[in-house]
């Protein structure tokens, strides 16, 4: 199976699934939507190849998402991987990658979608949070989910160790998602 992986930033969540001998292999390429963003220097250190767009060169979302298509066609890829990928999937790729497009979120959806999903829950005061993967559709942070694991929010916490806790549970639990969708085919159904 063929994986292109969606980032907007860090990439500390792509380096985690790159680290992995398991998925390294099946990474084709990474889709980037912020010419300076880290996570390019990470693909190229990998060897992986980059399509990196700027959103306002183009007309609409639907002219650069038909870009993107050109690129997972021209990579056969079968299934994108959005680590950190700050935008919403429109209907053009949708169309095309229904079921295919696995997202990961860093709450216990429902709760706290959208930006800043570790600070919303930390300013909640609510005692646990998350992770969440889940099939990508027309909503944000909505779709089915596939896996959650909880984090608990300690007395002691800042949002500083908090997002630190969040980010090591990721970095295990989302390889691991990925890895299940490779070998079981789920997101072809
Ligand atoms: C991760 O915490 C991921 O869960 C979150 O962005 C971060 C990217 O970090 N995604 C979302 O909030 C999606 N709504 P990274 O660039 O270091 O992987």
């Amino acid at each position: 199976m063929n994986l292109a992986v969606f980032a907007s930033g860090t990439g500390s969540n792509f380096q985690a699934l790159v680290d992995d001998p398991a998925i390294f292999p099946a990474i084709k390429l990474l889709v980037c939507d912020k010419k300076t963003a880290p996570v390019i220097r990470r693909a190229e250190q990998a060897g992986i190849p980059v399509f990196v767009f700027t959103a306002k060169d183009y007309v609409d979302k639907a002219s650069f998402e038909q870009e993107i298509l050109d690129e997972l066609a021209r990579y056969s890829v079968d299934l994108c991987v959005l680590a950190g990928y700050m935008r919403l999937i429109g209907p053009t790729l949708l169309g095309t990658f229904q079921n295919r497009i696995v997202n990961l979120h860093p709450s216990l959806l429902p709760a706290f979608p959208g930006k800043d999903a570790i600070g919303q829950a930390y300013q909640a005061r609510v005692e646990e949070t998350g992770v969440t993967a889940h099939f990508v559709d027309s909503g944000m942070d909505t779709g089915p989910v596939i896996a959650q694991e909880k984090v608990v929010i300690a007395q002691e916490d800042t949002i500083e160790t908090l997002t630190e806790k969040i980010h090591q549970v990721e970095h295990r639990f989302y390889p691991a998602v990925v890895k299940q969708l490779m070998a079981s085919g789920k997101e072809v159904e």
